[in-house]
C-alpha cells in the first residue's frame, strides 16, 4: 500500500488525493486555533464532530439546491469531496452583532442588526485576512461579478436554511464564515459551496440562555468545548452515538 498524497495542510484540516480525479478527501483534525494561529489547542473529538455537522449541513443544503463539495463521509473524520478551485475569500454572514463587527464599529454584541450583512475578508494569512469590498474583489480578480451575485445569493440562501434549522432545535444563528470554489465542467465555470460548516465556523447561541455553543468558548476561554460541540450535534440529532466515541477514544488518524 502506497501512502496516500498529502494535497494541503490547513489550521484545521488536511486535504489528501482522491480516489479519483475531481474528488479529495478532507481530514477533519481536532487542533483548533484562533486569532490567526497565535492561540493554539487539541481539542479531542473535535474533528469526528465537525465531520459530522458538516456532513449533515451540506446534505441538508443539497436537498435544497445549494451545490457543495461534500459526496459522502469515509471514516469517523474524513469525507470525501470534489476538488474545487478555492476563491480566496471568506464570506461571512451576520444576524446579531459579535466578534470583529461589535469591535469594530462599536455595537454591543447581541444587537440585532438591521438585516443580514455579508462581508468578504480575504484570505491571507500573512495579513491577518484583513476586510475587503467588492471592489477590491472584482479589482484583483479573485471573483468576477457573476461570481459575487452568486456567492452573495448563495450565502443568503443558506442563512436562511440554517437559521431555520438551527431555530428548530433552540440554538440562534449569530454568524458564519462560508467559503467558495469553482469547479469546470467543460465550457462551463461554476461557483459551489466548499470548505465546512461547522461550531469551528459559525457562532452558535443557545435561543433562551444564550449560551455560547461555538468556538468562541475556546477563543474567549470560557471552557466546555467539545461539549458544547457535540451539544450542537445531540441537538440536530446527529451522531446519537457521540459520547460513547469520545469516552472510548477517536481513533481514525490519517493513514
Ligand atoms: P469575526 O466576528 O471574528 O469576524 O467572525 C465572523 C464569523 O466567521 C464567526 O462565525 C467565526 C467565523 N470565522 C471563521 O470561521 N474563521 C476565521 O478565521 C474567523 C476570523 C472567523
Amino acid at each position: 500500500m502506497t501512502r496516500r498524497k498529502k494535497i494541503y495542510e490547513g489550521k484545521a484540516k488536511i486535504l489528501y488525493e482522491g480516489p479519483e480525479p475531481g474528488t479529495l478527501i478532507q481530514y477533519f483534525k481536532d487542533d483548533a486555533t484562533a486569532f490567526n494561529a497565535q492561540k493554539k489547542a487539541v481539542l479531542e473529538g473535535k474533528g469526528v464532530i465537525n465531520n459530522r455537522i458538516s456532513e449533515f449541513i451540506m446534505t441538508r443544503l443539497t436537498t435544497i439546491g445549494v451545490h457543495n463539495h461534500f459526496i459522502k463521509r469515509l471514516s469517523l473524520r474524513e469525507q470525501l469531496i470534489r476538488e474545487v478551485e478555492i476563491i480566496p475569500l471568506e464570506v461571512v454572514c451576520r444576524n446579531i452583532a459579535a466578534g470583529s463587527i461589535a469591535t469594530r464599529l462599536g455595537i454591543p454584541e447581541g444587537t440585532q442588526l438591521p438585516r443580514s450583512i455579508v462581508e468578504f475578508y480575504y484570505k491571507k494569512d500573512e495579513l491577518n485576512d484583513p476586510l475587503v469590498s467588492e471592489e477590491h474583489v472584482t479589482a484583483f480578480n479573485w471573483a468576477n461579478t457573476q461570481e459575487i451575485d452568486d456567492i452573495l445569493a448563495t450565502t443568503l440562501r443558506v442563512n436562511d436554511f440554517l437559521s431555520g434549522m438551527f431555530s428548530a432545535v433552540g440554538i440562534t444563528l449569530v454568524d458564519f464564515k462560508i467559503e467558495f470554489g469553482r469547479i469546470y465542467e467543460g465550457d462551463y465555470c461554476r461557483v459551489i459551496l466548499a470548505d465546512e460548516i461547522s461550531p469551528d465556523s459559525c457562532r452558535l447561541w443557545d435561543s433562551i440562555t444564550h449560551e455560547k455553543l461555538d468556538k468562541d468558548r475556546f477563543r474567549r476561554d470560557l471552557g466546555n468545548v467539545i461539549e458544547s460541540y457535540t451539544e450542537v450535534a445531540r441537538r440536530l440529532g446527529v451522531m446519537k452515538e457521540m459520547p460513547t466515541v469520545i469516552q472510548g477514544g477517536i481513533t481514525g488518524e490519517p493513514t
